[in-house]
């Protein structure tokens, strides 16, 4: 059992249209039914269910976040993006950065960093994701892509106190593949470390994403070291939210 403060993370990703809003009266009713909340709850739903969001949980403990922005800092001629300050105008407090969804399409660690270093600007938390393929695993490359998309990453950011690492490892997201307790404890531990010594920070958060269900909580939660969970597909269903944030408690 953790008695520890965790982030839970919904990234909805491509997911939801105006009904599904009608979805988070579950998981309100859950976290203002608790006493001690030892945790944050943050929704990333797409940009255009935001504001509606927003609106939905105020007066809650349930924070909001995007799933990605546009490099640039404010408003200019980019068909299509969104930036990190009109985030922040939509009540965004979060935002996800080096999803390897996004990584895949062509976001590379130079936009990444540039992405952090405007989303800070504009007082956003960042989610930084990283991770390695199923190829760079077997090739025995995980710690090296890790460091280096953390690296790469967080150049020439001094305070990285709003930063958020999650690691994802990519074979895992959406397969329903888990990695072992021992190497996730591993890395985790390796991740800390880096920070540390880096960036001389003691308390990162660090979080796990891939393949996060109501089936495997039990064996996540069973590492300490741990800060959280980054959940997607099991997130869009409240009650096995519910259950994943009641059970890394339990
Ligand atoms: P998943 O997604 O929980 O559906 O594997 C996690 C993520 O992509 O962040």
């Amino acid at each position: 059992m953790t008695n520890k403060y965790m982030y839970f993370i919904a990234n909805w990703k491509m997911f939801g249209t105006l009904k599904s809003v009608n979805s988070l009266s579950k998981v309100i009713k859950y976290t203002n039914s608790l006493t001690n909340r030892k945790f944050k709850l943050i929704y990333c739903p797409p940009f255009t269910l935001l504001d509606k969001f927003n609106n939905k949980l105020k007066n809650t403990n349930i924070e909001i976040g995007g799933q990605n922005c546009h490099h640039s800092d404010g408003f200019g001629s980019f068909t299509g993006f969104v930036s990190p300050k009109m985030l922040k105008d939509c009540g965004a407090k979060y935002v996800i950065l080096g999803h390897s969804e996004n990584r895949q399409i062509g976001e590379n660690d130079k936009i990444i960093n540039l992405k952090i270093k405007n989303c800070l600007k504009n007082n956003l938390k960042v989610i930084l994701c990283v991770g390695e393929t199923f190829i760079e695993k077997k090739q025995k490359k995980t710690k090296q892509i890790i460091s280096s998309q953390i690296i790469k990453g967080l150049k020439k950011i001094k305070d990285t106190k709003n930063i958020i690492i999650a690691y994802e490892p990519v074979w895992s997201i959406g397969t329903g593949k888990l990695i072992s307790t021992d190497e996730l404890s591993y890395l985790i531990e390796y991740i800390k470390k880096i920070l540390k010594s880096r960036y001389k920070i003691k308390k990162t958060k660090v979080l796990y994403g891939g393949s996060v269900k109501t089936k495997n909580i039990d064996q996540l939660k069973k590492i300490d070291i741990l800060d959280g969970f980054l959940i997607g597909g099991a997130s869009r269903n409240p009650q096995n939210l519910i259950d994943i944030v009641k059970k890394s408690y339990i």
